[in-house]
């Protein structure tokens, strides 16, 4: 497949670069007025309109004239899988409520949690199945999915078993991460220790039996799981070779972030709540700082501040948190156009951060993430644009046109 005439081509990484720390998010190679070719699903060249080979005349060919083509987005971070959205909670947070009193009434993530054990495998695939449909018309082409609202082993490994079945019906990369310490189930309030010996003795050992998870994942915060505990359970998952990418210093600043650092964190996810020892604790670590204003805008909670990280010379990701409580969307779109209005990115930090370090906060920017020969043919042509900037400034409509994943055409 040729695509030509494309108006801007974003993206147009170096295939060495894998991720992009501080002041190099300012720069996105857009090649203007150029032709991709696409073999065998991956990216096979690119080059200028002006130098287009004639041997390409006779390929099957799409013409984005006026068109830019971006690399598919790469949502790191998702709970996509969840029995029922919480509308109720919406009531409850218009009227004043915040995340933490109506998790501590019962709400949250024990809402779902209880929804999801009554829910079977076929209807929570099904369910899952038409929301990652629909983020991948948006432009998602590597999506990252979590368990953590099964809180028992059977309901953890039905979830990690059904992200299984995604990756197998699915036609982009995705990667599972165990979430199990996501709340404490009721019955173990007064006895943590007891769910967190139920994690590592008797699920951790069943997830890496069946290979159901990539990574691991905590919900370190005050009235979840305390340092001490992320701690723990970040050990456990060390000897089954689960790396972190966990919840860190979303609702208060108390060191979840300075634990994932400790245990080689792949990401810390959140970072609403930061001071200048996170700031300069990231910009020195390989650790991505994976940010979700989705979530802050939802929930009403600060925007993370994502110009002290990059000034701190940071790996700034920007992911979805798509999950029904806290940002019921998986837009990426939105996601782009809210880190731009609210965390005061550039479109090109924030394009940059959504693709090439999304990709990383995965381990998978060898394989998408940017435009390289080699690369997946994974990407979406936009509708026509005046400019890169019109895609976050356009905010809450759509700019993707065509999804091109594995070198064909997506139709969902
Ligand atoms: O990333 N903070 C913890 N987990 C989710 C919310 C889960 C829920 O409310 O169901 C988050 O915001
Ligand atoms: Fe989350």
């Amino acid at each position: 497949m040729l695509i030509t005439n494309i108006k801007g081509l974003v993206g147009v990484h170096s295939k060495e670069t894998l991720s992009l720390r501080g002041s190099e998010l300012n720069q996105l190679p857009i090649l203007e007025n150029a032709w991709l070719l696409i073999e065998d699903g991956l990216i096979k060249d690119f080059g200028l309109m002006s130098n287009l080979n004639t041997q390409y005349a006779n390929l099957n060919t799409i013409n984005a004239e006026g068109r830019f083509v971006f690399p598919s987005w790469c949502d790191s971070h998702t709970h996509l899988i969840f029995a029922a959205p919480r509308e109720e909670e919406f009531a409850l947070k218009i009227a004043g409520k915040t995340y933490e009193e109506i998790a501590a009434a019962g709400g949250g993530i024990l809402n779902s949690a209880s929804k999801l054990l009554q829910a079977s495998e076929d209807e929570l695939f099904e369910s899952a199945s038409i929301r990652l449909s629909d983020m991948i018309k948006q432009g998602t082409g590597a999506v990252e999915i979590k368990s953590g609202y099964g809180l028992t082993v059977e309901s953890e490994l039905k979830m990690l078993r059904i992200i299984q079945r995604l990756k197998a019906a699915f036609p982009i990369p995705i990667k599972a991460t165990l979430l199990a310490a996501h709340a404490y189930p009721t019955e173990y309030k007064n006895n943590h220790q007891a769910y967190i010996d139920l994690i590592i003795n008797a699920l951790l050992p069943k997830v890496a039996a069946e290979s159901l998870a990539d990574y691991i994942d905590v919900f370190c915060e005050k009235g979840f799981f305390s340092n001490k505990e992320t701690a723990q359970i970040l050990e456990a998952g060390a000897k089954y070779g689960l790396k972190p990418k966990i919840h860190a210093n979303q609702l208060s600043s108390t060191g979840a972030v300075q634990i994932g650092l400790a245990h080689q964190a792949v990401s810390v996810d959140h970072l609403e709540e930061t001071d200048t020892d996170v700031l300069q604790a990231l910009g020195q670590s390989p650790t991505i700082a994976t940010l979700l204003p989705s979530c802050s805008f939802y929930i009403n909670i600060p925007f993370a501040n994502a110009k002290g990280l990059l000034s701190h010379n940071a790996i700034v990701a920007l992911a979805s948190d798509y999950n029904p409580g806290s940002a019921p969307s998986g837009n990426m779109n939105f996601v782009v156009s809210l880190a731009c209005i609210k965390l005061k990115m550039t479109p090109e930090q924030a394009v940059n951060a959504a693709t090439l370090n999304g990709s990383a906060a995965m381990q998978l920017s060898n394989e998408v993430g940017s435009i390289a020969i080699g690369k997946k043919a994974n990407l979406f042509i936009t509708r026509p644009m005046t400019s890169l900037a019109y895609l976050p400034y356009s905010f809450g409509q759509s700019q993707v046109e065509t999804v091109i994943l594995n070198g064909e055409i997506y139709h969902g």
